[in-house]
């Protein structure tokens, strides 16, 4: 692409960041950024104590933190407030034996209970593992036989779907909902909350210490444990300033659900570590309730993913102009690849430039953005941040120059990288192949001024709305329903959710295709799996191609769905 062919959106300078980019990157140093927690005066450090406690001593004490509203609640919480909540539910876990290292999953809809307890589990040094509602019983257990996980709090709606039996190493389920639907030994959440002190010790942690537990998937393979430290924290705090360009006066919305990385990092940690007042909107989604929700708290800064922009461009300009949203003074997206289109239709009607950010559940924090401050080329991520070194590698690894295509690589370390897969060595080392690299599974180029431009995912891994869906998982169900001989599942591109998920299967014997069949087939997935994974697409085929090796080709039958060539078939079974 030559430069003068490049669309550019120009910066305004009403944005509070002035960072020169150029000039940020040569003077920073991480170690600069640590030296704003408390650990340089006691070697330890707590990620809870710096986003809650450290504020609630402080002026911003009475400063809401948190202002929760769903269908049915309509609620305000202080720093304090916040201080004492998830101190009672530290003190809650402690009482049952729970410390340092201990996995304790939480497993419900977005309420503040939920954010209270992870609090709490951050406080005493346990490790957290969110798991997104919607999961099923197959992938519940699959997370917390992984981990080892010792508790987990879960709803009387949603404690069906955690098959005890197949999990001896849970030891606790606490229960947050209606007495009444409560088994004898499940642990009731509001009392035990109830009874527990508001005052609580801090556990002071090593940086280095396990802070959660983030599943996500793979091409291969069951999902995932990315494991993070609390250092992270300092690349959340700052980011949260640079990126997300967080002031005092900020009234600060990020869409995602906990269960996903953005809802922790960017849901949670960035927002308090930098004293904002952070909105969080339970229920579902619907453009009325969102731009309600921004209406409503006046929000100033707002994150959310291309999916939902597309959703709510699909609503219509009218839709807009039914609401305020003059409060809007900076908007974010991540997740996916951020549509030229979307920005143009975003710069229209909301008046606010969306500025892309790139980064994963793996690397824990924002690495490729767009400043508050930078010129922004609809289609390109951005640039790295000050402190990230980006490049893009050929499979030897040699870094290619600009405009050729290759493995979008960073070089290691930096603050928020996980530090490793739990109880899978080996597929920690895949990311780190290449020497000094963290080789990131999508492939981009860099343009001449350093702006990167994705390009697409090496592996199979689909992106359905932002959320990632491994190819064998969704297999993995299939073929474990009555009528599934085999099946081969692909990413189909779809105008608003990204890419959706299709289904390729081979019936067993006995078994005739129907719509009927894809139906029950669907149902089986979601009820099982999750209805995020569920496929939208199925189609029956006497055969799927496979290799010789008996391993099925998605890179065929992605070729067959999009009419493309199939290439080299020298591995094909027959
Ligand atoms: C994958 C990571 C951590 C953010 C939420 C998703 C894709 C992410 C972008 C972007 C194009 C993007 C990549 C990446 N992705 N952001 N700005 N432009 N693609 O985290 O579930 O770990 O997925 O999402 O393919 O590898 P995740």
């Amino acid at each position: 692409m030559g430069k003068d062919t490049i669309e550019v959106i120009a910066a305004e300078a009403k944005q509070a960041n002035m960072m020169d980019y150029e000039q940020a990157r040569k003077e920073f140093d991480w170690s600069d950024v640590e030296k704003r927690f408390s650990w340089h005066e006691t070697g330890k450090v707590n990620l809870a104590y710096e986003a809650i406690d450290r504020h609630a001593t402080s002026e911003l004490k009475d400063k809401i933190a948190l202002h929760y509203s769903d269908p049915v609640r309509d609620e305000s919480y202080t720093f304090e407030q916040l201080r004492r909540e998830s101190n009672k539910a530290a003190n809650m876990l402690r009482k049952l034996g729970i410390g340092k290292g201990d996995r304790v999953f939480i497993f419900m809809p977005r309420t503040p209970e939920l954010y209270f307890i992870l609090l709490g589990i951050i406080k005493i040094g346990a490790i957290a593992g969110p798991l997104f509602e919607a999961f099923m019983e197959t992938a519940v257990r699959d997370r917390l036989q992984d981990s080892g996980a010792v508790a987990i709090v879960t709803t009387p709606k949603l404690v069906g779907r955690v098959p005890e039996a197949e999990l001896p190493e849970l030891k606790h389920i606490i229960v947050y909902g209606d007495e009444a639907e409560l088994a004898e030994h499940h642990i009731h959440l509001g009392n035990a909350m109830a009874e527990a002190s508001d005052e609580a010790d801090i556990e002071w942690v090593d940086g280095e210490d396990g802070l959660i537990l983030h599943y996500t998937s793979g091409s291969t393979g069951k999902p995932k444990g990315v494991y993070h430290v609390h250092r992270a924290m300092v690349q959340h705090e700052y980011t949260g300033r640079i990126v997300l360009d967080l002031q005092p006066d900020d009234i600060y919305w990020c869409t995602a659900d906990p269960g996903w990385v953005t809802g922790t990092s960017y849901g949670i940690f960035a927002p308090w570590l930098n004293g904002a007042t952070n909105v969080i909107r339970g229920g579902r989604f619907s453009p009325q309730d969102w731009y309600e929700t921004i209406q409503r708290y006046k929000v100033t800064v707002w994150y959310s993913a291309p999916t939902a922009f597309r959703m709510l461009m699909g609503a219509g300009d009218e839709a807009v102009q039914q609401y305020d949203l003059s409060s809007l003074r900076h908007v974010l997206s991540v997740g996916e690849p951020l549509n030229p289109e979307v920005i143009r239709w975003g710069y229209r009607v909301y008046k606010q430039r969306i500025h892309d950010t790139w980064w994963m559940t793996e690397t824990g924090a924002q690495l490729i953005c767009n400043y508050p401050r930078m010129d922004i080329r609809p289609g390109s991520m951005g640039r790295p941040l000050p402190g990230i070194e980006a490049a893009i590698l050929d499979d030897q690894g040699n870094v290619l120059p600009p405009l050729r295509m290759g493995n979008l690589a960073i070089k290691t370390p930096w603050p928020s990288i996980m530090r490793k897969i739990w109880n899978n060595p080996a597929k920690f080392e895949e990311y780190m192949r290449i020497d000094g690299w963290y080789i990131s599974g999508d492939s981009a180029y860099m343009d001449e001024d350093g702006y990167f431009w994705f390009q697409g995912r090496i592996d199979d891994v689909i992106n359905t709305s932002g959320e990632r869906v491994g190819p064998f998982e969704v297999e993995s169900k299939l073929v474990e329903h009555p009528a599934v001989a085999e099946a081969g599942v692909i990413g189909k591109p779809d105008p608003v959710r990204g890419e959706v998920i299709k289904a390729f299967i081979s019936l067993r014997e006995g078994y005739e295709p129907s719509d009927e069949l894809k139906q029950d087939i669907t149902r089986f997935v979601k009820e099982g799996l999750s209805a995020h994974a569920a496929p939208r697409e199925i189609e029956f085929k006497d055969k799927l191609p496979k290799t010789r090796s008996g391993k099925i080709m998605r890179r065929v039958l992605k070729a067959w769905e999009l009419e493309l060539p199939t290439g080299d078939l020298s591995t094909l079974e027959d």
